[in-house]
Order: structure tokens, then sequence, then C-alpha cells
């Protein structure tokens, strides 16, 4: 739970923020579970985001953690960006049909296959022009070998931008040198192959502190390996340097440490904008959480009744507070946890469900049936897409309804 005031813990019932939430949607909401999104509460994220850039163009829209094409639009608008970082081939399309003129880094490399799959998608006429606009990842020489026959078949130029291991350990390339090969390949088929520049992701960086070395240091070393790598492409082959290259890397965790002029011109931040509860960290206190799961409560019951254990009730409402109260919600088992009213937990004696799932909370708990119980997922991605359209919030009130990703064909 965030200790910001506004969703400050209120013993059994809801504070006014969520008996706020609670009453504009058991009058206007479906009925049935759904993802409140505070857009006052995203403006002040937007606002910290644009405090911690030094440079604002360097922010990049992580596409997964944000997976609405209105959400994604209102954050363009007010950012004046236009680049993004995608990591799904049907959402890849979406953001070409809904976005031509986006700068769309990868996040993760994709299987030639699907790079093939998306350039057949791809609606004709599209003012998308891949050449120009689109950055493959690529992560090894036998990737790069792919899709330059890719790009033979097609007969169209790839821009090719190259995975770099700055310490995670997620694969891409390990050292410098070993870039030796990748960058070869490029420079002799420049008819079809265009180096757009490095992708370094670094959120191992805000671990480090809790167990090895500090976090400034652990940065610090970051940074010197992603300028080897990039000392190593102006050595080896000075002719693929040029200012236009995009050197990515951050995401959430680590962004606001990329204050000062470093060699990245380019960072990725999704998540932060609606700080799911797996970014209560440090770097990121300046942020607060603007999206909630809310779902009718169906049922309420005193105590806690187990099968076959009935016989324990009454000693299981003394043994623990939140035992007090038992309540059925209308789905469940998300990757989220409950945060109004305060107190209820899930019931893994019980088990879990994700139909009707039994969460238990104070004796006195302040909640009807018909009430909305609140969750903070605890990441957006796959949460975000499970609910149907987002229920946009502004000043107290309902102002929109947007849809999310679909997978598509
Ligand atoms: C390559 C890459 N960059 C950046 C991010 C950051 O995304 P977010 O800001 O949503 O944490 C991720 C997240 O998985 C990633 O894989």
């Amino acid at each position: 739970m965030t200790s910001d005031a506004k969703f400050s813990q209120h013993s059994g019932g809801h504070n006014a923020y969520f008996s706020m939430l609670n009453t504009l949607l058991k009058k206007d909401g479906p009925g049935h579970p759904v993802i409140v999104l505070d857009l006052d509460i995203l403006d002040e994220n937007l606002q910290e985001l644009n405090r911690n850039m030094a440079d604002p163009g360097r922010f990049r829209v992580v596409v997964k953690s944000l997976p609405s094409i209105d959400l994604i639009r209102y954050v363009f608008e007010q950012t004046k960006t236009r680049k993004a970082m995608v990591f799904h081939r049907p959402f890849l399309n979406l953001v070409a049909q809904e976005f031509p003129e986006t700068d769309v880094l990868l996040g993760k490399p994709f299987p030639v296959q699907a790079a093939r799959t998306f350039y057949a998608k791809l609606r004709e006429p599209s003012r998308f022009n891949p050449a120009m606009n689109l950055q493959w990842l690529i992560d090894s020489h036998e990737r790069l070998l792919q899709y330059r026959q890719l790009a033979h078949d097609l007969d169209q130029k790839l821009r090719i931008n190259i995975e770099i291991d700055v310490g995670l350990h997620r694969g891409g390339i390990p050292e410098p040198e070993r870039l030796a090969p990748l960058l070869e390949t490029i420079s002799t088929d420049q008819d079809h192959l265009d180096f757009a520049g490095f992708m370094g992701y670094d959120p191992h960086v805000v671990k480090s502190g809790k167990v090895f070395i500090p976090v400034e240091k652990a940065h610090s070393q970051v940074l010197k390996r992603y300028e080897k790598f990039v000392a190593f492409l102006k050595e080896r082959q000075p002719a693929l340097y040029t200012e236009s290259l995009t050197f990515n890397g951050a995401g959430s965790p680590t962004y606001s440490l990329y204050q000062k002029e470093t060699i990245l011109n380019d960072l990725s931040v999704g998540s932060a904008l609606v700080k799911p509860n797996n970014f209560d960290i440090g770097s990121l206190a300046g942020h607060r959480p603007a999206m909630f799961i809310a779902t009718p409560i169906l049922k309420k019951l005193q105590g806690v009744k187990i099968p076959f254990l009935e016989f324990l009730s009454p000693i299981l409402s003394k043994l623990k507070a939140s035992w007090g109260t038992t309540i059925f919600i209308y789905g469940g088992y998300w990757k989220a946890v409950p945060v109004s009213p305060a107190g209820f937990i899930t019931n893994s004696l019980y088990g879990r469900s994700t139909n009707q799932e039994m969460l238990n909370g104070p004796v006195d708990a302040r909640v009807e049936v018909d009430d909305y119980l609140f969750l903070r997922p605890t990441q957006s991605e796959s949460v975000m897409l499970q609910f149907g359209d987002l229920v946009i919030i502004r000043d107290g009130g309902i102002v929109g309804r947007w849809p999310v990703f679909t997978q598509g064909a």
C-alpha cells in the first residue's frame, strides 16, 4: 500500500477517495470487475516524469505497460513524444497503424517469423514506413543473418538495433568485442541493413543496494559498460556511427538516475505512469498509483467458515483480526493486492478462485453487498488486458471508457 494520504488505510471501510470511486461505480459502473484509471493522478505522474527527465526528448513510451491506444495517445500528447517501445507482434501492427509517425524500437528480439508476420499484416497503403521508423532488436549474429535474409526476401531495408548486456544478463551481446561480426555484416550490406543503435536495459541496478553495492555505483558500472560498447563501435566501424543513433536504456525503476548527461539519449518508461504495486520502490517515491481493479462484493458473512472445519469458526475469528468478516467478490485471483476497504486479505486455507474469491476482513468492516472492493495490480502489462475498457476518472467523475489492446490476428 502506498504511503500517500489519498489512499491511506481507513479501518474497516473506504476512505474518502475510495468512497468516491465506490459511489461512482455503483451508479455508473458496469456491475462487473473493471480497471479504473485516474487521469488526475496520471497527470501528476507525467509531471514527475518531466521533472526527472533532464531532456524530455529522451522519453520513449513502453507500450506493453500502458496497453491502450487511447492511453498511449494521451501520453504522447501530454509529453510531445513520438517514440514507443513494443514487445508483442500484434501490438506492433496496431501501433504502426494508429501512430504511423512514431519511432518504434522493439523491447525484445522477435523470432524472424514474427517479423515476417508483421510485414505481411502491415496494411497497404500504410503511412508507417518501417525502413525509417522501426528498429528491430537483434541479440545475436545468427538472428541478424535471419533478418538479413528477410530484408533480401522483402527487398526492403531493415533498421537494426543491437541488444547489449549492461549487467542484467538477460542475453544480448555480452562484451563489446562480440559486436564485431554483427557490425561487419551490417556494414557490408547497407542496401538491406541500417544500423540504428543499442538497447541496454538495467533494472538490476535498483536491486543492487539491497544486496551488494550502492545503487549509484551499480548505475555508474552500467554507464561504463555502455560507453565501452559505443567506443568499440566508433573504433571498429566509424562509418556506422552517426549523431542520430538511438542509445536506449533504463525503465521505470531506473530512469530517474539518468538526470545528468550520459551516453544514453533514449530512456524507456511505462509502468511508472500508473505505478502498479511492484513499483513501490525508492526511486519511484514521487509517483503515485493511478489505476485500481474495482470489483463488486457479492456476498457478506459473519466470521469465517471453512468446509469440514466449521467447529473451528468461533476460534478462527478470535485468532486473527482479519477473520471477523467474510466477503465473496466478483472474480478474483488476479495479480493484485487488495487495498480498500483496509484489512481485507485472501484466504489460502479456503482456496483462491478466479470466479468468486473469498476475502476476510475485520469484524466491523463497513462494506455491504454491491459495494466495490479495490485492488492494486502488481503489474500493469498483463493485468490491464483482463477487464475490457478502462474506466477513466477525472475530477471525481467518469469521463470516458478506453479500450485496451486485443490480441488480434
Ligand atoms: C527492454 C525494456 N526496457 C524498458 C522496460 C521498462 O518498462 P517499464 O517502464 O514499464 O518498467 C522493460 C520492461 O520489461 C524492458 O524489458
